[in-house]
């Protein structure tokens, strides 16, 4: 992925040398639980996604200037059903930088970088009404809602709502 800078972040790829701070950000219920993936318990467990989005190539790493730490994801991954023009997106953020319109910088500039995606897809559970209210303001609509969703890692039923922002 082509570097992205911010005022307070850079967006890069990920480094086998992000391992450590991934696993702060995964080993997080409150922050894998809602993406739909269960909390990374080891390392070893955190190196295979690591593995994955360097393999892929379509995840950013989100690294705090201030610090140089990698502190949170956002992915373009690949859309399931073989549309090259669309991208799912998914972010995630450790919990200490929440509340800080972090991931709403990160998005501005993925969004406004992203010149080869048409359809840029998300889906959220609706009782994850911040992640809900980030893709409204982005301009996402709701095209569908499957109800009563119970995936291995949720710990209760929920309805997940479907959203797509049309970019061109
Ligand atoms: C979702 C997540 C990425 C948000 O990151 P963040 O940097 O805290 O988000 P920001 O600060 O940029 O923006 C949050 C927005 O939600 C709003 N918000 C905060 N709490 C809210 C609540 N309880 N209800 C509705 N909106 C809320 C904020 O006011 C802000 O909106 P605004 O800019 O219009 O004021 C982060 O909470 C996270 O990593 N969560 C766990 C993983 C996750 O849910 N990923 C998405 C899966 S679909």
């Amino acid at each position: 992925m082509r570097t992205i800078e911010t005022e307070r972040l850079i967006l890069r790829d990920w480094r086998e040398t992000d391992l450590d701070d991934m696993f702060i950000c995964l080993s997080n219920p409150n922050v894998s639980l809602p993406q739909g993936s269960s909390p990374c318990k080891t390392l070893e467990e955190c190196k295979q996604v690591l593995d994955y989005v360097i393999l892929k190539k379509n995840n950013y790493a989100i690294v705090l200037k201030e610090s140089g730490a990698v502190i949170g994801g956002i992915g373009l991954n690949e859309d399931a059903k073989g549309n090259a023009r669309a991208r799912n997106l998914g972010y995630y953020l450790a919990e200490q930088y929440w509340n800080r319109g972090i991931m709403t910088e990160a998005l501005t500039a993925v969004i406004a970088s992203a010149h080869e995606i048409a359809d840029m897809l998300s889906a959220t559970h609706n009782h994850n009404v911040k992640s809900e209210h980030l893709l409204l303001k982005f301009g996402f609509e709701q095209v569908d809602v499957i109800k009563n969703i119970k995936r291995k890692s949720d710990l209760e039923v929920h309805d997940e709502g479907y959203y797509i922002l049309k970019l061109r």
